[in-house]
């Protein structure tokens, strides 16, 4: 059984396409990551899956529940860190944790005991006695998602959980995840950090203008379009004719910066690179600098919006 069975579903917003007609599947004990540009549809798919607004069409399926027609019993089940900052500004860091338990009927015992992990995994033992309001970005951040963890759940949504942290605020969350899902938790992940999706997500959507473009594995995106490199060239100097002189190259995308850098990127990375050197040897153009890389997760993200932007 999947824990998120997404099926069709779309959110109108007046005449605006947030999410449209997506169908996913999450299964238990994963983390999937969704990836996407600002103003793709991430947080809107949210909030759909968490029932805090109907989609405008689809069916959706949380834990074997029907989501649309039973959002209260979802929402028992479920942990949600929306993207939007949210605190008490005069409770103190300890205060919030406890309270937030005490919404979730945990008992005083097991509250006490789960706060006390919870300031240690989330490195607030120090300030646990400030108030929110006194908190930096960064700090008031980790107390929200935090304090998430105070309650028991099968599945968790976190809408951009690190931004704000520092780098190692950011790996101490991301490990702690993964820790949480070794024992047994589902995570539905936002961000458009690829570098986090890689780390820490066993499957992975990318989303742009509503509709995924694809979902994969990370290595599967990776194997996908592995046989891609990026290769770049650092020319001495400027030279006017070098962008008309490669134009005539074929397999490969090239793009010029600041009139002495190339970035090439190519499936046939090898003969592209040799019909280059030729080509700048010939003309006498001096090069600087040259590295060839496989094109990395990040580059792929960036090559799919843009595919996905100029198909429409
Ligand atoms: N309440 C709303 N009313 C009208 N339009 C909205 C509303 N909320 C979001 N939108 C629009 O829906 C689209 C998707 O927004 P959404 O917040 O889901 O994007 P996102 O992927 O979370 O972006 P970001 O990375 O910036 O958080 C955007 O075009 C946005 O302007
Ligand atoms: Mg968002």
């Amino acid at each position: 059984m999947s824990c998120i069975d997404v099926q069709c579903v779309s959110k109108l917003y007046g005449s605006i396409k947030a999410v449209d007609n997506i169908t996913l599947s999450v299964k238990p004990g994963k983390v999937f990551g969704f990836l996407g540009p600002n103003g793709a549809g991430k947080s809107t798919t949210i909030k759909l899956l968490t029932t805090l607004m109907p989609p405008s069409n689809g069916s959706l399926s949380i834990l074997g529940i029907d989501a649309i027609a039973n959002p209260l019993q979802v929402r028992h089940k479920i942990g949600v860190v929306l993207q939007q900052p949210s605190y008490e500004p005069t409770l103190s860091v300890e205060k919030s944790l406890d309270k937030y338990g005490m919404m979730w009927n945990v008992s005083k015992n097991e509250r006490k005991k789960r706060m006390e992990r919870l300031l240690v995994d989330f490195d607030l033992n120090e300030i646990r006695k400030k108030r929110n309001e006194d908190l930096s970005i960064g700090q008031r951040r980790r107390v929200q998602v935090a304090r998430e963890f105070m309650h028991d759940m099968e599945l968790l949504f976190l809408d951009e959980p690190t931004v704000g942290l520092d780098p190692t605020a950011r790996r101490n969350l991301l490990d702690y995840l993964k820790k949480r899902v070794k024992t047994g938790l589902t995570i539905f992940y936002t961000t458009h950090i690829l570098s986090e999706a890689e780390y820490l997500c066993d499957e992975i959507a990318i989303i742009d203008k509503g509709k995924i473009i694809t979902i994969d594995s990370p290595d599967a995106l990776k194997n996908k379009f592995g046989k891609e490199k990026t290769i770049k060239i650092h020319l001495l100097k400027k030279h006017p004719d070098v962008s008309s002189m490669l134009s005539t190259i074929s397999d490969c995308e090239i793009n010029f910066k600041n009139g002495t850098n190339i970035i090439i990127h190519s499936e046939q990375s090898e003969l592209v690179l040799l019909q280059i050197l030729k080509i700048l040897n010939d003309n006498g153009i001096e090069i600087e600098d040259l590295s060839a890389m496989p094109t990395n997760l990040e580059e792929i993200f960036l090559k799919m919006v843009r595919e996905n932007s100029s198909d429409n």
